[in-house]
Formats: structure tokens, C-alpha cells, sequence
């Protein structure tokens, strides 16, 4: 059993939650996640570790609620009990010290680039974050990111805070200054990885995204997870989740993420249905 020590409310549909989960603790490094269940009957979801306390023993998951499983999660409250959580898995972000980092993380995906930032700067590295959202009240971990960055830039579709514009406007301005970057790390949704790739090539900037393919054991054993990147087939799960986002498929991907939206949208509806 894995008990919620600790539950908030980040945006209207994001919670942040403490897990008891001592031996993942221990282990977790920056860019590994766990896969979980809610109940004896239940999907089995990935999550990236947001954050892990050796001490305490905890391990910190944000996660938005976009379909059955992540409601049903959202509906838990602190002292519940997750039934399964696996991991650390997937294989840790390669953090190391460079000159200038720059972090890129947009709605939910600011959660996965937290660890990510706090490493490359512990490492010695000048880490300018970029965090963006549709608008203010929908962004979340500005306090944790500006500890883990040396710099923050916010950035709002609808201009309520920040600048306005997308996270690719930010850092085109970055690199149209001439500020010498060695490396790009970008979570977020699909196309926003797929734009800050294509934005970045040209230029010979190194850049790092966060796969998330529909996975279901997380060992490299089921398939799920297939991507295709550089040409090659990989298992998201054992391969990744971190890739280099010039090679990436991303037509792929997005093609891969919907295969299942009819049961995911018939979930929803019989989760609606017996609630009522
Ligand atoms: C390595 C990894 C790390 C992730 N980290 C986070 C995170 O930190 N926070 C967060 O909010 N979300 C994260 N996700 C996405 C999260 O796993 C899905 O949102 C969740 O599984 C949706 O389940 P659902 O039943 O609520 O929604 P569904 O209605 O089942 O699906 C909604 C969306 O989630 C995708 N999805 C469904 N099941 C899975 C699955 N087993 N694996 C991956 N995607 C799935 C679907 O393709 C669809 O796009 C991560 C995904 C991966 C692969
Ligand atoms: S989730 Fe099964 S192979 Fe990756």
C-alpha cells in the first residue's frame, strides 16, 4: 500500500501529491517516473517522479486530470491508498554541467522539467527556464522553478501574465540575442515539443524531450510505447523517455497517442454514469 500523505490543488484540474513510497525515494533521479494503479482493477498510468524526499521517504507526482484514471486519482484524498506504484523507471535525464541550459516546460510538462532544471543547476550549469501556459491561473510550480533556474521567463498565450505569446516566441528571442546555448530541454504537450524541435535545428542546438506514449507494463516487454526516432524503432519506457527531439517522429506519435480515444471517451462517460 502506498499511502497520500499529502494532496493540493495546484490549477482548477492539476493536483500535486505526496506518495509514501520510500524505496522509489531512495533511487529516483531526474526524468524517471512510476507507473500506477488507483485500484485492484486499474489502469495502469505513468507519472513522472515532480520530486522525491530521501528523508521523508516521499515521492511527489503532479498530474492533470484528462480521462478516467487521472479523475479517479483526483477523487483520492490524503491518508488514501494507491494500490501499485512501480518504478523509478525509464532511464535518468544525462545531466551534466554546460554553460547555458535552457529549460522549457509548458502547462502540465513544468512538473517533469522541475527535477530536470534542479540537476543541470546543482551541476554548475546557468539554467534560463521558460514557462508557459494558456493563461495565469492554469500555471503551476513557478515558486519551485524559479529555486531550481537561475532565470524564469513566463509566458501566456492570452498575455494575463507574463509575455504574451508561446514558449517558442521566448526562446526565439533567446537565440536571436546570441545567448550561447548549449542545450534545450523541452516538456510539454506534443506540439509544442514538435514546434521547439523544428525551431531549434536550424541552428544546431542540442534538444532533449519527454516522450509520452500510451504505456501499460513500462519494462520494454508490451510495445506500447514504440516511437520512432533517428529512424529506429524504441521502447519509450526503456529506451527513453528522453530523446532527441530533431530525430523524433512526432507525426507518429500523435497518431499512436489517439489510438484508443473511443474507449477513452466511452471510460469517461461510464465513470460519469455510475457516479451519478
Ligand atoms: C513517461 C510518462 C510520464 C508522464 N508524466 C505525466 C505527469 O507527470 N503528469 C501528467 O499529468 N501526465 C503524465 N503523463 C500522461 C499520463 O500518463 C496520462 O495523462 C494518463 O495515463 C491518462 O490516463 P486517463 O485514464 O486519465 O486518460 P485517458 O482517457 O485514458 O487518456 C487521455 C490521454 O492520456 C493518454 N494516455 C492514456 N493512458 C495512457 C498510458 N497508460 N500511458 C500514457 N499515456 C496514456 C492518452 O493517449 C490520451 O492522450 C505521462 C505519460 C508518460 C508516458
Ligand atoms: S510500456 Fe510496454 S514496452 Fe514500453
Amino acid at each position: 500500500m502506498f499511502t497520500i500523505v499529502k494532496k493540493m490543488n495546484l490549477s482548477h484540474d492539476v493536483y500535486w501529491m505526496d506518495i509514501d513510497a520510500p524505496y522509489i525515494a531512495r533511487k529516483a533521479q531526474p526524468g524517471q517516473f512510476v507507473i500506477l494503479r488507483t485500484g485492484r482493477m486499474g489502469e495502469r498510468i505513468p507519472l513522472t517522479i515532480a520530486d522525491s524526499d530521501r528523508e521523508a521517504g516521499t515521492i511527489s507526482l503532479v498530474f492533470q486530470e484528462v480521462g478516467k484514471s487521472t479523475m479517479l486519482m483526483g477523487a483520492l484524498k490524503q491518508g488514501d491508498n494507491l494500490d501499485d506504484v512501480v518504478g523509478p523507471l525509464g532511464l535518468p535525464s544525462h545531466i551534466e554541467k554546460l554553460g547555458l541550459v535552457v529549460i522549457v516546460g509548458g502547462g502540465i510538462g513544468i512538473a517533469p522539467v522541475h527535477p530536470i532544471a534542479r540537476g543541470f543547476k546543482e551541476a554548475g550549469s546557468k539554467v534560463i527556464s521558460i514557462l508557459g501556459a494558456r493563461s495565469k491561473d492554469l500555471l503551476i510550480m513557478e515558486d519551485e522553478m524559479v529555486k531550481a533556474s537561475t532565470e524564469v521567463k513566463v509566458c501566456t498565450d492570452d498575455g494575463s501574465y507574463g509575455q504574451q505569446g508561446f514558449v517558442t516566441n521566448v526562446l526565439e528571442g533567446l537565440i536571436e540575442e546570441g545567448s550561447p546555448i548549449d542545450m534545450v530541454v523541452a516538456i510539454g504537450p506534443v506540439p509544442m515539443m514538435a514546434a521547439v524541435s523544428k525551431l531549434t535545428k536550424p541552428y544546431g542546438i542540442k534538444t532533449m524531450v519527454s516522450l509520452n506514449p500510451i504505456m501499460v507494463d513500462g519494462t520494454g516487454m508490451c510495445g506500447a510505447c514504440r516511437v520512432t526516432v533517428g529512424g529506429k524503432i524504441k521502447f519509450a519506457c526503456v529506451d527513453g523517455p528522453d530523446f532527441d527531439g530533431h530525430e523524433v517522429d512526432f507525426a507518429e506519435l500523435r497518431l499512436r497517442q489517439r489510438m484508443y480515444l473511443s474507449e477513452e471517451r466511452d471510460a469517461i462517460e461510464t465513470l460519469t454514469y455510475v457516479s451519478e
